[in-house]
């Protein structure tokens, strides 16, 4: 099981980085083009904040089931926390990506609940610009890019 969940987590990366890249050039677009709330931004509102979802889902059963990186790391907490590499996976990377993911939902949540269109692009372009910072900066670049190819 361990492979598999490593490498839909692996992929479903880029469904979060591509749609999370959309909905905040879209919402900067929106605020500052004037333009209209549309089906658009809804949609790819709704494609970020599944493929997060998704991702925080894969990454728990990651980190509490199937990683021997997490998994080993707990029974020597003390000694992962000396190590760089199993602190990155067994506290930074978890937590920061659920703040993201939190950021990501508050896009999608305020910017339904504004008064008008200018609003709901202000909304949306504040809370995915910083998720997507968050998960920007949380990614383990020095890892496979396109795992199994
Ligand atoms: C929500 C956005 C997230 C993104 C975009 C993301 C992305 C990634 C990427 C690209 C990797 C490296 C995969 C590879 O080596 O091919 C990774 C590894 C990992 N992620 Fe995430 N992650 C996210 C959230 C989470 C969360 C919330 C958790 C835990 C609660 C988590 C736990 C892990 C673990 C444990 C690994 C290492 C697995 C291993 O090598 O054994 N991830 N993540």
């Amino acid at each position: 099981m361990y492979p598999i969940f490593l490498f839909t987590h692996s992929w479903l990366r880029w469904v979060v980085l591509i749609s999370g890249i959309l909905v905040v050039a879209f919402a900067w677009w929106g605020w500052f083009g004037k333009r209209a709330w549309s089906n658009r931004e809804r949609l790819w509102g709704m494609v970020f904040n599944s493929s997060m979802d998704l991702q925080l889902l894969v990454g728990g059963l990651l980190y509490f089931v199937f990683s021997p990186l997490t998994t080993s790391a707990f029974s020597n907490f003390g000694a992962a926390m000396q190590n760089a590499a199993q602190r990155f996976f067994v506290v930074e990377h978890g937590f920061v990506m659920l703040i993201a993911v939190v950021f990501a939902h508050l896009g999608s949540v305020l910017s339904k609940k504004a008064a008008d269109e200018r609003g709901k692009f202000k909304r949306a372009a504040i809370w995915y610009s910083l998720a997507l910072l968050f998960v920007l900066a949380m990614i383990p670049w020095d890892r496979p890019l396109l795992r199994g190819l």
